[in-house]
């Protein structure tokens, strides 16, 4: 047998034994590893990005073909400034680059594109990409992709206390009216139920200040492979182990998973 055909047959028996009913709606994503794969090979780290592009479209396909619903992906954390500046503007040139030669195929399979993070310090040509690139497709409905980009979970936190904060002091909430749901109501992903799963690769077992408030009872993966090797198969094994988890809530009873919603996809 060749390899293709033995891959395609493993991965075909670990898709058998994922049950279709209690698959998480909403898969969370910590792509980590490039760097360490591009240097392991004797490469340039920018190399690691490049093929990171690629794993992140494969799992895009796999995870919409499973039935989920919401990707949200860590592309550039706050922390990611302080890379040299080379590396910086690779990314940054990346981004653009991906969404250029990719929207259009997004958009034909119906994914609604959104980025989530503070964009001002981008370049205009950026920016300028992204905001057309969430209008284009702001009314597809098949999946919810969500790009974090210079987005930090302390800092999404803080933005939710002062908006508050100013409502009380002009009048528009007591303090007293402040509650889980008013504070999710002006996160960044307000509207999106939080992730039943967070995968992290290449070993690191860390949040690194990733949607802190969202990730409050999310079932978390470690996957040892690095982010430029992760596929199908690999996510495969996430969900399966997601899929053996007790999901209890701090309660005594499994819980079913939570209802998908409409909302996600209100332009
Ligand atoms: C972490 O690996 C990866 C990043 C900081 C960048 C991730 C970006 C992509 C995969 C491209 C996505 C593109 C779009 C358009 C969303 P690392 O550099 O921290 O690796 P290391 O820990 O081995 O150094």
């Amino acid at each position: 047998m060749s390899l293709e055909k033995i891959i395609y047959k493993k991965n075909n028996d670990l898709s058998k034994k994922i049950d279709k009913q209690k698959v998480p709606e909403h898969v969370a994503i910590i792509m980590d590893g490039n760097g360490r794969w591009a240097t392991k090979k004797g490469l340039p780290r920018s190399f690691g990005h490049n093929k990171g592009v690629s794993v992140l479209k494969e799992i895009i396909k796999v995870s919409k073909k499973l039935g989920c619903k919401v990707l949200t992906v860590y592309a550039f954390s706050t922390e990611n400034w302080t890379r040299p500046t080379k590396e910086v503007d690779f990314l940054i040139n990346l981004f653009t680059e991906v969404l250029k030669n990719e929207i259009e195929e997004i958009h034909q399979e119906l994914i609604k594109i959104k980025f989530i993070g503070d964009l001002t310090p981008f370049p205009e040509n950026l920016k300028k990409i992204i905001f057309s690139s969430e209008s284009l497709t702001k009314n597809n409905k098949n999946f919810l992709l969500n790009i974090c980009v210079n987005y930090g979970g302390r800092q999404e936190i803080v933005k939710v206390a002062q908006k508050l904060a100013l409502k009380s002091i002009s009048g528009e909430i007591k303090p007293s009216e402040v509650n889980e749901e008013l504070f999710n109501s002006e996160l960044l992903t307000q509207g999106i139920n939080d992730p039943e799963l967070l995968i992290r690769t290449s070993g690191e077992k860390r949040i690194s200040n990733f949607l802190l408030w969202q990730l409050a009872y999310s079932e978390i993966y470690i996957s040892e492979v690095l982010w430029p090797d992760f596929n199908e198969n690999e996510f495969l094994k996430a969900i399966i182990d997601y899929q053996s988890r007790n999901r209890r809530f701090g309660g005594i009873e499994s819980l079913p998973n939570q209802s998908f919603k409409d909302s996600y996809f209100s332009p």
